[in-house]
């Protein structure tokens, strides 16, 4: 359903080209979940940033179910069905929690369905629907809103970058949980933790910008240990 052929990325810093990403091939199948793991700074982030639109491959080329992502925008590739949670969510001053979950899903909801996107991510749409989405949520708080809208929408394709940065023991494994229940999209998780690294379909291990390997948990266990992936825990911290 997503195909990255030949993808590089390369910036200028200090008037000399760095590579970020050195030719990456990759091919995700249909309602398949993928992990993609590695060191800090292997380029994760900047890879998912690639195929949601925010970053633009300097060579190579994304197709997404038999379409060119080449020169789509972010909200055409949305539209296509693909979303996107960020590392660091991103925070919305003047609006509320209910803008953006009407926003994500493209029409009024009502407090019923409102409840449900909420109550997915172990939040009370009492307590949070009428919330701005700013400095006064915390982290984890800012996590899961933005874990509802990127589920409430529904997409053929999920990307979540660290998904599990900020959360709780308790609501990691709920998380774990709900990566599981989606059967009916492909998810792409950018991730450390062992938990979320044992429900992959298939885990790509990024180093220095490049593809080390890629393969199932009992496949890429050794890898991932003899790459020394520093974030790598065995449990959630
Ligand atoms: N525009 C840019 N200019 C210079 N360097 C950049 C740019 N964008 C990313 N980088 C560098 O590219 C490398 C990859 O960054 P990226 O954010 O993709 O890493 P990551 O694998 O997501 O790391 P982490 O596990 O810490 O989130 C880092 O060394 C980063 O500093
Ligand atoms: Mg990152």
């Amino acid at each position: 359903m997503l195909k990255l052929e030949n993808v590089s990325y390369v910036v200028e810093e200090n008037g000399k080209n760095k590579t970020i990403l050195d030719n990456i091939n990759l091919d995700f199948d249909d309602k398949k979940l993928y992990v993609i793991t590695g060191p800090n700074g292997s380029g994760k982030s900047t890879l998912v940033k690639i195929i949601i639109g925010i970053e633009t491959p300097t060579t190579g080329n994304i197709v997404f179910n038999g379409i060119s992502l080449d020169g789509l925008e972010i909200n055409e590739r949305a539209n296509l069905g693909i979303s996107y949670a960020f590392q660091q969510p991103v925070k919305f001053k003047g609006l509320k929690v209910r803008d953006l979950l009407d926003c994500a899903t493209g029409k009024k909801n009502d407090f019923a369905s409102l409840c449900h996107y909420l109550s997915v991510v172990g939040l009370c749409a009492r307590d949070y629907v009428d919330r701005p989405v700013d400095d006064k949520l915390s982290g984890g708080e800012l996590k899961r809103i933005e874990l509802a809208m990127v589920l409430c929408r529904e997409s053929k394709l999920n990307i979540f970058d660290e998904p599990e940065a900020g959360i709780d023991l308790w609501s990691f494994d709920n998380l774990t949980k709900i990566f599981k229940s989606l059967s009916n999209s492909t998810n792409i998780i950018v991730s450390h933790q062992k938990k979320i690294l044992e429900i992959a379909d298939e885990i790509i291990l990024l180093k220095n910008g490049k593809i080390e390997k890629v393969g199932s948990y009992y496949q890429m266990l050794p890898y991932i240990q003899n790459t020394q992936c520093e974030k790598l825990r065995g449990d959630h911290e």
